[in-house]
């Protein structure tokens, strides 16, 4: 199984992933508190990490074109809950619930 490795506000944690799942879920079920505020549909962004390390995957058309309409994005940000685990993977998450002060949003779902 692939093993993520996430820096969080509050350090780092690392735990492994079923292949092919969505990083979002893994990353949540890892007991993370990442934003996920549109349930995963690749609209709000709230989602999103910094790839440190590992492969994510191609960036399919609608998360590059999401993530088009930011600006100041570095290059290796992409949308946890576009991202499918196949490799191993070190991750920041940038927003959490706790430190945004925000619920989290609907949970994206499994498939
Ligand atoms: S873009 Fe909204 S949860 Fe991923």
């Amino acid at each position: 199984m692939p093993r993520i490795e996430a820096e969080t506000a509050t350090g780092t944690q690392t735990f492994e992933a079923q292949d092919g799942r969505k990083l979002v879920l893994a990353i949540e079920d890892a007991g993370i508190d990442i934003l996920h505020r549109c349930g995963g549909n690749a609209k709000c962004t709230t989602c999103r990490v910094e790839v440190l390390a590992g492969n994510p995957g191609e960036m399919q058309e609608l998360e590059r074109n999401r993530l088009a309409m930011e600006v100041g994005l570095t290059e290796n940000v992409r949308l946890s809950c576009q991202v499918r685990v196949h490799d191993d993977l070190k991750v920041r998450v940038i927003n959490q619930s706790s430190t945004r002060g925000l619920p989290p949003g609907p949970r994206p779902v499994e498939e």
